[in-house]
C-alpha cells in the first residue's frame, strides 16, 4: 500500500510502499504526480529497479532531456547523466560539483525543465545532501508592492551566467558546439505553474543575468534581493540521501543546490547518484 507523509523539513512529501521495480499503475501515477505538484519535492523510498526502470519512470513525467554537457551523459543511457565522485571525469573537482550553486535546471534553455529526478545508487556517509527551494511559497510571501513590481517582468536567461557568485561552485564551460544549442533565452520573472498554473518566482539563480526593459544594475540588483528572499530556511528543504531513495523536483517552482563533495577517500566516502530532467508535461495532461 502506498503511503505518503510529509519529509521532516519545511515542505515535501516521501512516499513508501511502492518501487519503480514491479512497475507502477495509472492511479499511482496519477497521486504522484498531485503529490508533486502539491509540495513541490517528492521522495519515493527503497526504490530496486535498474537503470531502464528509472528511465520508464522518468518518462510518466515528460520528456527525458538529453543534457547540453553531451560529454557527461551516461553510456548507453544518453537521457541520463551520472551525479557523485566515483566517474572518470569527477575526480577533476569542477566536474564533480558542477551543480553545487543555485539554479533550477535547463532555465538556461527556451523550453526548461519541468521536473528532476535523482537516484542514489551509492551515498556517502556524510554530505552530497540536495538543498531544494519552494519558490511558490517565496512568491506568496513576497508584500503586495513587490508582487505588482515583478509580476509582468521577463528575466534573461543564460547558461552558468550567475554560478559561482555568493561563494557557490561555478558550472563547467561549454564548448563552442554546446554553447549554439543554449543561446541566450528568457522567461517571465513570475512564472505559471505549466499544468496546475499556480505563480512561482522562476529562476532568479544561476541563469537570469538580466530584465527586458531594465538597465542592468537595477535588474541585478532585483534578481539577487529575490535569490536572497528565496535562501530563507523556511523556504529550504535539505534533503539526506539513503540508497533506494529517488528524489524529486518540480524545476517549474523550486531552486536545488548540491552540497560540494571531495573526490571518494575509503569507505563510506563514494557518491552515485542517476539524474532524468524532463520538459513538457505528463501525458494525463496533455
Ligand atoms: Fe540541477
Amino acid at each position: 500500500m502506498m503511503k505518503i507523509e510529509p519529509t521532516d523539513g519545511a515542505f515535501g512529501c516521501q512516499v513508501r510502499g511502492v518501487d519503480i521495480g514491479s512497475g507502477l499503475d495509472p492511479q499511482t501515477y496519477q497521486k504522484l504526480h498531485e503529490t508533486l505538484y502539491e509540495n513541490r519535492v517528492l521522495v519515493l523510498k527503497n526504490q530496486t529497479g535498474d537503470a531502464d526502470d528509472f528511465l520508464a519512470f522518468g518518462r510518466q513525467w515528460g520528456a527525458p532531456i538529453p543534457h547540453v554537457l553531451d560529454t557527461h551523459r551516461m553510456p548507453g543511457y544518453p537521457e541520463m547523466l551520472e551525479i557523485g565522485n566515483m566517474t572518470e571525469r569527477s575526480k577533476d573537482r569542477q566536474s564533480r560539483n558542477n551543480a553545487a550553486f543555485w539554479h533550477t535546471d535547463q532555465s538556461y534553455d527556451a523550453n526548461p525543465a519541468t521536473s528532476t529526478m535523482l537516484y542514489a545508487r551509492i551515498v556517502p556517509d556524510m554530505g552530497g545532501e540536495t538543498r531544494v527551494v519552494d519558490t511558490k511559497a517565496a512568491y506568496d510571501d513576497l508584500d503586495q508592492g513587490m508582487k505588482k513590481h515583478i509580476d509582468g517582468l521577463v528575466a534573461l536567461h543564460l547558461y552558468g551566467a550567475t554560478a559561482g557568485r555568493d561563494g557557490e561552485e561555478a558550472t563547467l564551460a561549454l564548448n563552442t558546439s554546446q554553447a549554439d544549442e543554449v543561446p541566450p533565452t528568457a522567461h517571465p520573472l513570475v512564472r505559471r505553474h505549466s499544468v496546475t498554473g499556480a505563480k512561482a518566482l522562476y529562476g532568479v539563480a544561476g541563469t537570469a543575468f538580466g530584465i527586458e526593459g531594465m538597465g542592468r544594475e537595477e535588474a541585478e540588483a532585483l534578481i539577487a534581493e529575490l535569490k536572497a528572499h528565496c535562501l530563507q530556511d523556511k523556504f529550504i528543504y535539505k534533503h539526506k540521501y539513503e540508497v533506494g531513495d529517488i528524489a524529486m523536483w518540480d524545476t517549474q517552482m523550486t531552486l536545488h543546490c548540491a552540497t560540494p563533495i571531495d573526490a571518494p577517500d575509503g569507505p563510506g566516502t563514494e557518491r552515485l547518484l542517476w539524474r532524468i530532467s524532463v520538459r513538457g508535461k505528463p501525458a494525463v495532461y496533455q
